[in-house]
């Protein structure tokens, strides 16, 4: 990482401005670098809607995609939540509308619906139950009925299909990001670093998943990154990743599975939109209050578990 002097105002601009407004940034861990090092708290999604829930402060400035956002904004009502670009949106969480959910329960009377963290409010609205990559299968088991839809990722449900006795039934949405990691990816980096473990998200191809040595969301990585012997990982999932674990972990090295894997909608995010996101106090992301209450039931009853 270069510091640059232009780097550091922008990071001084951020925290000055964050002051002045009583606000907390909140950046997932796939964000820039240099959003990372400006925000008050750095997580995966599971952790960033725990803290959103608990933090005192008004403000929250959301440095993450548009779901993440809502989540936010579902758990802490009376807080405004800025998203310092209204564009940074997640492909897979618009692959199911509320509309089909509604349809595809209808479908299958009886079972349950799971939905993933990275789905619409309006979604979470229809659903009984939220998961993030991180507890999907503790979600899964926690049902009672054997059958259970989960959306929208195929590639997530059938990580956790793999874990449990229960049937379920995926819809068929994906990660174009995780998808694009193909078995011959890992294949190479393993003949390029033979030393090193495999690490993936369980948003990767299930063939990527039979490769690696670990399957973990991106908590996970922070913490393993930490305990193993390993001197180097490759990472399968979004590049953005490596820049805390390097960062949090001089002595290892960390390497992405696949050239450029960036999240294109993580990197919507830059530190002079959170500059602007705080001096205008918007873009500002509402959720309405009926779709709300019933979307916090979902999220509520997995951060429960
Ligand atoms: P995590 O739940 O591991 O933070 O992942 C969120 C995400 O968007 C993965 O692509
Ligand atoms: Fe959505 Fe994939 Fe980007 Fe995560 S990495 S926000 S799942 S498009």
């Amino acid at each position: 990482m270069i510091e640059s002097p232009e780097r550091a105002a922008l990071i001084q601009r951020v925290r000055d401005l964050a002051r002045e407004r009583q606000a907390v940034l909140l950046a997932h861990n796939y964000q820039r670098g240099e959003v990372q090092d400006a925000a008050d708290f750095v997580g995966d999604s599971l952790e960033l809607s725990q803290m959103a829930a608990k933090v005192e402060a008004g403000v929250i400035v959301f440095c993450g995609v548009h779901f993440m956002a809502e989540t936010a904004a579902i758990l802490a009502p009376r807080k405004v939540v800025l998203l310092p670009d209204l564009q940074a949106g997640c492909p897979m969480a618009d692959m199911i509308t509320a509309d089909e959910i509604i349809a595809w329960k209808r479908q299958y009377p009886g079972r349950p619906a799971v939905c993933y963290v990275n789905t619409s409010a309006a979604v979470k609205a229809e659903c009984d139950i939220c998961c993030t990559s991180a507890n999907a299968v503790k979600v899964v088991e926690s049902l009672p009925e054997r059958e259970i839809l989960f959306a929208p990722d195929r590639n997530l449900a059938a990580w956790a299909a793999r874990q449990t006795a229960k049937k379920i039934i995926p819809w068929d949405g994906y990660c174009h990001v995780h998808n694009n990691i193909l078995a011959r990816d890992i294949r190479e980096k393993r003949k390029m670093y033979p030393e090193a473990e495999v690490w993936a998200h369980p948003e990767c191809r299930p063939e990527v998943i039979d490769l690696a040595d670990k399957v973990i969301s991106t908590g996970g990585m922070v913490r393993w990154a930490r305990e193993t012997d390993a001197a180097e990982i490759v990472i399968a999932t979004e590049a953005g990743m490596t820049y805390r674990l390097a960062k949090e972990n001089p002595g290892k090295r960390f390497y992405p599975a696949h050239d450029p894997a960036f999240c294109p909608n993580m990197r919507k995010i830059t530190l002079p939109k959170v500059v602007a996101a705080l001096e205008r106090m918007a873009p500002r992301v509402l959720v309405p209050e009926e779709i709300a209450d019933r979307a916090r039931g979902a999220i509520e009853r997995m951060i429960k578990l």
